[in-house]
């Protein structure tokens, strides 16, 4: 799912994984090679080593911290265009709150200088022996020259320097296929994550019941229950070796409470969330987020293990279906390790299709 969580505060989701933790590059070469000609000297530290191979050999890696919020308009609004068309998905307000972060002075990170003109930065939290790259933004013409490769490696050396034990890197990627380079070169494991959509043409028709117990619409009491359910049917999962805080009951309400309260995937569509429950206990929960107008998100789903297997997981999904065909939404997305196979195949099952594959990753010392 989306690991929104921690670092929505700086109004990105995690894709499901987290969200909105970005990286996206247009890919126009050709036209970056014919400014690389046309190099401009400035301040901070050269990175002529790494991008020996590029012809981009006087660009500045500097403190994202100096850049002004202004410098980065053009990235912005590259950003909120991709996601908007790739995935249907506005992330104006992220980048609004992300902008004022940078504004401030705030936003721990690195940025690319190229004169007076800023053409990529990224982003990063430590949160105590925990690193995250927050996301990767670069400019359109300078795709293919190393900048990118440039910006993280600074941006990772930093990060370990801060006596960091482990580094997330859980952003969705757009457009950097030299990503899993880098970062298998820089020694991080690499996970796949899917990116799924499906059309809501028509309503699915009536949800059958569940064969044991009943679904009941989604309140916000509903939070405190679901951290636990959230824990133990991760346990053990693909998501949890890419997530730290999907291994804590403190960490699943992080992410959970940053879903529901603070949006950090989009608005709640508590019309469309649902919590199952069996002779009085909270057994399996299905949230719902709208990321765009008319599009729906799955957020998070989990069934407690001992209750997985008996149709519960796909019952949540088809309440979930129905009610957002009902309130006429267009589409209905989720994130998902592809690795983790029986909600992969779950979701086939049902109809969604891959849109993006892209890959994260994680460093361990
Ligand atoms: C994914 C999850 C929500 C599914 O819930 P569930 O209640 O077990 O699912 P269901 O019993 O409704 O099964 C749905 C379908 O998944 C498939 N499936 C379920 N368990 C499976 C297993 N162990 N192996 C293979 N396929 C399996 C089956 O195709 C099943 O369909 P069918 O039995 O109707 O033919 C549950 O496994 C879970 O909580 N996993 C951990 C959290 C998670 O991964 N969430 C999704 C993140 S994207």
């Amino acid at each position: 799912m989306t690991s929104a969580g921690h670092l929505a505060n700086l109004g990105q989701g995690f894709g499901s994984e987290g969200v909105w933790l970005s990286c996206v590059w247009l890919s126009d070469g050709c036209r970056a090679e014919r400014e690389a000609v046309r190099l401009v000297r400035g301040e901070g530290c050269a990175v002529t080593d790494v991008v020996a191979e590029s012809p981009v050999s006087r660009l500045q890696v500097v403190d994202l911290r100096t850049v002004e919020a202004a410098e980065l308009d053009d990235l912005w609004q590259h950003e909120v265009r991709l996601w908007r068309e790739r995935l249907l998905w506005d992330v104006s307000d992220a980048c609004a709150a992300r902008r004022r972060v940078v504004d401030r002075h705030g936003l721990p990170g690195k940025a690319v200088r190229l004169g007076a003109r800023t053409v990529a930065y990224a982003y990063y939290i430590i949160a105590r022996r925990l690193g995250v790259i927050g996301g990767l933004v670069g400019s359109p013409d300078w795709s293919s020259t190393g900048v990118g490769r440039a910006l993280l490696q600074e941006t990772v050396d930093e990060i370990r320097q801060k006596g960091v034990s482990r580094i997330e890197s859980p952003f969705v990627s757009i457009d950097c296929p030299w990503l899993t380079r880098f970062f298998e070169r820089e020694g991080f494991r690499t996970f796949w994550r899917e990116f799924l959509r499906l059309e809501l043409r028509q309503s699915p028709g009536p949800v059958s019941p569940l064969s044991m117990g009943h679904l009941e619409p989604w309140r916000g009491t509903h939070l405190r229950e679901a951290a636990p359910i959230m824990q133990a049917a991760y346990e053990g999962e693909v998501d949890a070796e890419i997530n730290e805080l999907y291994r804590t009951l403190d960490g699943c309400g992080v992410v959970l409470e940053s879903t529901l309260s603070q949006g950090g995937c989009g608005i709640p569509v508590v019309e469309a969330s649902a919590m199952a429950r069996h002779w009085g206990r909270g057994i399996g929960f299905a949230v719902v987020t709208e990321i765009a107008p008319r599009q729906g998100h799955l957020a998070q789903v989990a069934v407690l293990p001992e209750y997985q297997r008996r149709g519960v997981g796909r019952r949540l999904l088809s309440y979930s279906l129905s009610r957002l065909a009902e309130l006429h939404f267009d589409t209905f997305s989720l994130i998902v390790s592809r690795y983790n196979h029986r909600a992969l195949w779950m979701y086939r099952d049902m109809g969604f299709q891959s849109v993006l594959s892209f890959p994260v990753f994680v460093w361990e010392r």
